[in-house]
């Protein structure tokens, strides 16, 4: 889909459908939808006092407007998109109205539509970050899946072109802007939902470094992939380890983007868990459901999906992407439970549970990453199936040891609509990764599941500023929810960009 702005009169607008909005208990509308309501003879507010109309949020309600019967109106039709109670009313609420209202448009076949943006001015919400959040609605909510789907003939183009129509001159630049990051923020985004989504068969860890390498190519990164005997030379016996089980080579990405040359010290690391599949390996998980395995990479997917991004916006500051990939298999020289493997940093790791795979491969990307100079780590990973207990699959937990990058990771999710709640990291929960042979195992028993993990994390991180992310509930939706399809969400890739323009900002 094309997103364009037009400074234009909103009658004067000639496509299939103009979107306009109305609050709940508005009895006679204002701004541009009373512009239309007085250009189609009072139409929508004859339509509210029927009670037709109420404003509520997620009601559509759609208008023909022939030319015929309203010379003086281009538009073919007007889709007046209900907002809800205005007092409550944030960019989560563009995003929600905005993919309803394109998926509206899309069944009813619509080519060219042009809509207002919703919500500009209200509660203090700025045109520009209005702007963006109407089109990530659109473009996040317009979002499909079909590659697979070779024979579904009665299926629904895509609306092809979305205008913003402003009159207000005035205006026009800041919706540009709005417009250049919000379509940035979304490609981003879908790119982490096509990777999530793609099945393990046709996206093994070779798949994921090619993709890594296109997003380089194109966007003017340094890119590097390490191969298992540069990973072995290394130490990183905790990544091969989980590796060894299986037959498809493991691919050890790192991708960087230079916004601050002068100050390479000015650096965040995004690490992303990239397990192509998790089968468990030895210690097999059970059949059912194991297929949503393929998407055990929707870290890995959001660090270099964000990076896209990141490079095409341009933040004052360093940002590295490290991608440990691998499949975790059973294989006949699969490492076992009782193993005990050698990180990079020295430290001795005790397998107890070889589906305790995600914290090894990222013990050493870590590392890997501090080796190399990180300041600033944030990991982002599907981690444990205890994060949809502890929080349920409506928010990630977030974890760290460092309250400011803490706290910036929270403020960047909260505007990017992607809930995180932040976890202790307590002395009671740590002991429990203690190992009587080694310096830790990688499990920690039951309570607390999600806590044990970012702890065995913590003990790699060290004193280097870090935060630690389990999308493992959050990554992949079962039923659609506003903006975000079933399947992969691609959350959370427009945290991490928002994060990087915060801190190069
Ligand atoms: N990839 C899984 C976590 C996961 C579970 C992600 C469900 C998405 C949905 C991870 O590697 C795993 O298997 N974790 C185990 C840890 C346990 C063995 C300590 C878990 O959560 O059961
Ligand atoms: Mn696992
Ligand atoms: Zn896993």
């Amino acid at each position: 889909m094309e997103v364009v702005v037009a400074q234009s009169d909103v009658t004067e607008i000639d496509v299939d459908v103009l979107v306009v909005n109305l609050f709940e208990g508005v009895t006679k509308p204002d701004g541009a939808t009373g512009a239309v309501d007085s250009a189609l003879g009072g139409v929508i507010s004859e339509l509210i006092s029927d009670g037709e109309i109420t404003g509520s949020a997620s009601e559509l309600t759609l208008i023909h407007t022939p030319n015929s019967a309203y010379a003086n109106f281009k538009p073919a039709r007007v889709l007046v998109a209900g907002l809800g109670s205005s007092d409550s009313f944030d960019t989560d609420g563009i995003r929600r109205v905005s993919a309803s209202v394109i998926r509206k448009l899309r069944s009813s076949g619509v080519k060219h539509a042009a809509t207002i943006v919703h919500g500009a001015g209200i509660g203090g919400l700025e045109t520009t970050s209005a702007a963006q959040a109407t089109v990530e609605g659109a473009l996040l909510g317009a979002y499909r899946f079909l590659k697979y789907r070779t024979t579904d003939k009665k299926r629904k183009a895509d609306v092809g072109k979305l205008t913003i129509v402003e009159v207000d001159s005035s205006k026009v630049a800041d919706i540009s802007s709005g417009i250049e990051r919000g379509v940035a923020y979304s490609h981003a985004e879908i790119l982490a939902r096509d990777l999530v989504n793609e099945p393990a068969n046709k996206l093994a860890p070779a798949d994921l470094a090619a993709t890594a390498e296109k997003v380089a190519k194109e966007n003017d990164l340094d890119y590097t992939v390490l191969e298992e005997a540069d990973v072995a030379k290394l130490g990183m016996g905790a990544y091969i380890g989980v590796s060894q089980g299986g037959p498809r080579p493991l691919k050890f990405i790192h991708m960087s983007y230079e916004g601050d040359a002068g100050d390479p010290q000015n650096n965040l690391w995004l690490i992303g868990k990239g397990i192509t599949f998790d089968s468990g390996g030895i210690s097999i998980k059970p059949g059912a459901g194991m297929g949503k395995m393929k998407g055990d990479m929707g870290g890995g997917a959001s660090v270099i999906a964000a990076i896209q991004a990141i490079s095409q916006l341009k933040p004052k500051l360093n940002v590295h992407v490290v991608c440990a990939a691998t499949d975790n298999m059973p294989g006949g020289s699969a490492q076992r439970p009782g193993d005990v493997v050698t990180a990079m940093n020295g430290m001795t790791i005790e397998i107890d549970n070889t589906d305790a795979e995600g914290r090894l491969t990222l013990a050493d990307a870590i590392g890997y990453a501090k080796s190399r100079g990180a300041e600033r780590i944030v990991d982002v990973a599907t981690l444990t199936g205890a994060a949809r207990i502890a929080l349920g699959d409506g928010v990630s937990p977030v974890f760290g040891n460092d309250d400011e990058l803490v706290n910036s990771v929270l403020d960047t999710s909260t505007t990017v609509g992607e809930s995180m709640w932040r976890l202790p990291l307590d002395s009671v929960t740590k002991r429990q990764n203690a190992s009587k042979i080694a310096d830790l195992k990688n499990t920690g028993g039951r309570g607390g599941g999600s806590t044990t993990a970012a702890h065995f994390i913590a003990d790699f991180a060290g004193d280097t500023p870090w935060v630690h992310i389990d999308v493992a509930a959050t990554s992949m939706l079962d039923s659609t929810r506003g903006w975000m399809p079933a399947g992969a969400t691609g959350v959370p890739t427009r945290s991490l960009i928002e994060l990087a323009m915060n801190l190069g900002g």
